[in-house]
């Protein structure tokens, strides 16, 4: 256990003091200092796709650090940023790759290209429209975009407003849709965002992959830019490179990050059609696209990336999502009928649960007490409030996997008799 000057993400340290302090990592698997394992059940805050430290990227990392460290990227490039800008565009279809470095960052990038996109042309657009529980990010134009709460009260002040669309509950998704053709009609919206398939920190909700294309089709028709926020989605989660592909679609405006270098450093890219690069695109310096950090397409960042794309073409990386998928289907069918349980969700490698509480939410007093609990099984889950989800790296084995669900069963049982 370590305590110090560090202050840590989404940690009240007055009532978490005490950070677990991590040696080393492999595979599914993290090392503490202590000498303890913990099973990484949810990829390390969604970021590691294959495993920790998978080799390959691992050895790219190490060649490219010998060669380039980092290099101003405004008038400079270098080879691992166009080599995984063209395989990457030529993958998903979008033909600009616009670089920066975290999951944030690649939403807020999307935003101001939507925005400078209308701008540009001389229309007056400005609206952006997004859904109920959406959660894109902690700065504050993701914030905005995001659902307003307990994570971003104090900073309400600054947050300008959206068009919020109810969540596409089953059975419900003809509201969602009429409230964006609602939000559309009139020709002043710029842009939709969405969460693809799955909403991750709003609570790991789930909608079919035809109302997201029915969501995309009103866009189009409406000339309203619509963006993927793929940054939790991407890179095989919801069991598709893209939670897109399931849909069919192609966005004006995608947004990666988290999975892009397999989780090993820190990159995002905001990919984007050639209209919106087109407007961007003039003689005319005030058109240009103010946006950069300083780290924009790190090249050690760049080739992990590329050598990610590399394991996705030469492994079996489909197989395994699709294993997954497979073994959380069955696990879960367990809990389905546990009446402690509620609203199974699976998409993908993802499942999530609610554990039935009096107090839901994500301040459901029963989620700190199943973090430790499940620590003290020697794995990581990080529930949201009474929300349990899993989300494993590629490289799980069965037998972890079913490790994880026994400690789930367990927690209800040993909480049972308080919740
Ligand atoms: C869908 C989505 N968008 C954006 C973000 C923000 O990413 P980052 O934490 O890398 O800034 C997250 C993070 O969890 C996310 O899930």
């Amino acid at each position: 256990m370590t305590s110090g000057p560090v202050w840590h993400p989404f940690t009240q340290h007055a009532l978490q003091p005490d950070a677990i302090s991590i040696a080393r990592a492999a595979g599914a698997w993290l090392e503490a200092t202590d000498g303890r394992r913990i099973l990484d059940a949810i990829s390390s805050w969604w970021v590691v796709t294959h495993g920790h430290r998978h080799p390959r990227i691992i050895d790219a990392i190490k060649k490219q650090a010998d060669a380039l460290d980092q290099v101003i990227f405004a008038g400079f490039t270098h080879d691992p940023a166009e080599e995984l800008a063209a395989r990457l565009t030529q993958r998903i279809g979008l033909p600009h790759a616009f670089f920066s470095d975290s999951g944030s960052t690649a939403v807020e990038v999307a935003l101001k290209m939507a925005l400078g996109f209308w701008r540009n042309q001389g229309i007056n657009r400005t609206r952006i429209i997004a859904l109920e529980h959406a959660y894109h990010g902690d700065t504050i134009g993701t914030m905005s975009a995001g659902a307003r709460g307990i994570f971003n009260a104090p900073y309400d002040p600054l947050l300008f407003d959206v068009i919020r669309l109810p969540f596409p509950n089953r059975g419900d998704e003809d509201k969602t849709l009429t409230a964006l053709k609602a939000a559309t009609a009139d020709g002043r919206a710029a842009a939709l965002i969405v969460e693809p398939l799955i909403l991750g920190a709003g609570g790991m909700l789930t909608y079919a992959p035809e109302t997201l294309r029915a969501m995309a089709a009103i866009c189009q028709q409406s000339q309203t830019l619509f963006i993927a926020d793929e940054v939790m989605t991407g890179f095989g989660r919801t069991g598709t490179l893209l939670a897109c592909h399931q849909a069919g679609i192609t966005p004006d405006i995608l947004c990666l990050a988290k999975g892009i270098t397999g989780g090993s450093l820190p990159l995002a890219v905001t990919l984007a059609s050639t209209s919106i690069f087109e407007a961007h695109y003039s003689e005319d310096r005030r058109k240009t696209f103010f946006h950069s950090s300083s780290y924009t397409a790190n090249p050690i960042a760049c080739a992990a990336a590329v050598a990610n794309l590399n394991v996705w073409d030469q492994e079996p990386v489909q197989e395994r999502i699709t294993q997954i998928a497979q073994w959380q289907r069955e696990m879960s069918e367990g809990l389905q009928t546990n009446p402690r349980f509620s609203d199974m969700r699976l998409c993908g490698t993802i499942a999530a649960f609610d554990l039935r509480v009096a107090d839901e939410g994500y301040l459901a007093s029963i989620g700190p007490k199943l973090y430790d609990y499940f620590l003290s099984r020697g794995l990581l889950l990080r529930p949201l409030g009474n929300t349990i989800y899993i989300m494993p790296p590629y490289c799980i084995t069965r037998d972890e996997l079913s490790r994880i669900y026994d400690a789930i069963r367990d927690a209800a049982d040993h909480f049972g008799a308080r919740i």
